[in-house]
């Protein structure tokens, strides 16, 4: 495991050369003195700093906070009855904050005025071989466990108000601040904590539900490179939040080609650090809020089995999470665009498949294409369970769109002609291969009403063929639904798919 972990920092610090040092990776005016810092490793408290900031300009140094100097509480302008919120970086090669730090910091500045932004600042620890920067993580936490007990004795700031971000190692350091505090922290939020060495471990040795009141967490790439991830898989959290299945990230990956280094670099970036910029677009937009579903797998969920919003099973992500009753391992997941804001639409669509003319083996691929109040979407393909369509049986599938189209006006259905792609080539090969007959019948099969359900809203609607005699459908053609004219804004069924 360790020299797995070791492998990738190898791998990791080659590429770092070439595609790092040239980015513009350092927080103005914060950029560390490393000459000064080597001089002050003897003592742990010169290598951890609080640095609270007070204003959108980040180019100003911004004030320390100390334990035992309560002058600075006042110089720093410390409000102990308004919310602290303490942003926790995590391994780090360079020796400086990344971009991203900037991003977030003016972000939540700007989502709570009033706050106490607490940068936690431990660069000279996590610049260090990852296997020693995880090393140091436990006592990095017990620092800031020591600042939090001397701000409730000396301001008397309650914990409840206490909010923890980490990033990647960041996350685990907040686990432990919230193991150490005298008392229970209000909210711990994990972006993409890091799982080298932490994916096995017990709940004592990494962020757990038990380090605060409420834990989310965030898990942009649990995809496993060299045997580990770099994002931790299993879920830790209160809440455990996998934006598109958690894996990989859409406008991050450069297709199947092997990586050059550099590129390899910048998809692990993109990827992992995706959760800090889902989480900044959450605390940016407070009015289209992005929701995500309870369910028990990715797979599941992307066949649009699991997007019901009853008995707490959905929530807002990033910023926006409502609290909930402790419920352990509870994964959940959404579909994001591939750029900021990162929020779509979710529709649940569900289609019985009727086969009253005994095709042989028809094994249609359909689309969809939504009409709106707004706009239309293109085409989008049907994925459904197994990847086959049931027939005699209902098709339950999901659909995603980027945009708000608005009202659902109207759904075209249409089934992937012969010849449209290489996919129906091989299936009308394949047929006339394995029954020996050139002059087969055209397949046909009936599609009489679609039901929806939109995620974002949990209206429930269904769609009709306008003409019920017209619900025949063969390959190369499309069926169009409306609404029903007989109450097409359906009652909730009582039998919820989940
Ligand atoms: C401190 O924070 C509280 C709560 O946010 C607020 O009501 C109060 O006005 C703040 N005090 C100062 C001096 O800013
Ligand atoms: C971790 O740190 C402790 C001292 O705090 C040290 O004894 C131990 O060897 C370190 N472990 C590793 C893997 O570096
Ligand atoms: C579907 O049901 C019809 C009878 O309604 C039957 O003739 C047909 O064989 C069935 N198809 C499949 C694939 O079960
Ligand atoms: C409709 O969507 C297309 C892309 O799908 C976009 O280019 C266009 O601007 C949208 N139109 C409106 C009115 O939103
Ligand atoms: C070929 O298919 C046609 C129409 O489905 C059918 O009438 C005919 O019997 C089939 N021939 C063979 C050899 O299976």
């Amino acid at each position: 495991m360790i020299q797995k972990v070791i492998l990738l920092w190898i791998l990791l610090q080659c590429a770092f050369v070439n595609s790092v040092f040239g980015e513009n990776a350092v927080l103005k005016g914060e950029a560390s003195d490393l000459d000064e810092r080597s001089t002050n490793v003897k003592s742990k408290d010169g290598l951890i700093k609080f640095n609270m900031r007070r204003s959108l300009d980040l180019e100003q140094e911004g004030c320390y906070l100390q334990t035992g100097r309560k002058e600075c509480l006042e110089e720093c302008g410390f409000n102990a009855t308004a919310k602290s919120i303490f942003i926790i970086h995590g391994w780090t090669m360079s020796g400086m904050f990344e971009n991203w730090m900037q991003k977030l910091v003016s972000a939540v500045i700007q989502r709570e005025t009033e706050a106490n932004v607490v940068v936690v600042d431990w660069i000279p620890m996590a610049q260090q071989l990852y296997p020693d920067a995880v090393n140091h993580t436990s006592s990095v936490g017990l620092s800031i466990a020591d600042m939090l007990d001397w701000l409730q004795d000396e301001a008397q700031m309650p914990l409840g108000n206490v909010h923890l971000i980490g990033y990647s190692l960041g996350a685990h350091v907040a686990g432990f601040a919230g193991t150490f505090v005298r008392g229970t922290i209000g909210r711990i939020t994990g972006l993409d904590p890091a799982g080298p060495m932490f994916e096995g471990v017990d709940e004592q040795k990494r962020l757990s539900p038990d380090d605060a009141d409420f834990v989310d967490v965030l898990h942009t790439y649990t995809r496993e490179a060299l045997g580990v991830s770099i994002g931790i898989q299993r879920p830790i959290g209160d809440i455990d939040i996998y934006p598109n299945g958690g894996d990989v990230q859409p406008g991050c990956a450069i297709g199947d080609v092997l990586a050059v280094a550099g590129n390899f670099m910048e998809v692990m970036k993109c990827e992992h650090e995706r959760a800090v910029h889902l989480f900044v677009d959450s605390l940016m937009s407070k009015d289209h809020l992005s929701y995500a579903f309870q369910c028990t797998g990715a797979e599941r969920f992307k066949k649009g089995i699991c997007l019901s919003c009853r008995k707490n099973r959905c929530n807002s992500i990033g910023y926006n999470a409502r609290k909930m009753r402790k419920r352990r391992n509870s994964k959940m997941y959404l579909k994001t665009r591939a750029d900021t804001p990162f929020g779509g639409f979710h529709f649940q669509m569900k289609m019985h498949v009727f086969d009253r003319k005994m095709s042989v083996d028809p094994d249609p691929t359909f689309h969809v294409k939504l009409y709106g109040a707004h706009n239309d979407t293109s085409d989008i393909y049907v994925e459904v369970y197994d990847h086959k369509i049931g027939l005699n049986a209902t098709n339950t599938f999901l659909v995603f769109t980027e945009e708000d189209i608005g009202d659902l006006l109207k759904i075209e259905l249409s089934w992937e002609g012969d010849g449209e792609s290489w996919n129906s080539v091989w299936k009308s090969f394949r047929k006339s291969f394995f029954t020996w007959n050139t002059s087969l019948s055209k397949p046909v099969l009936q599609v009489r009403r679609i039901r929806v359900k939109a995620g974002e809203t949990q209206k429930k609607f269904t769609f009709c063929v306008p003409d019920p005699s017209k619900m025949d459908i063969s390959p190369g053609e499309s069926l169009t639904f409306v609404k029903c004219r007989d109450g097409w804004e359906s009652k909730p069924s009582k039998r919820l798919a989940m």
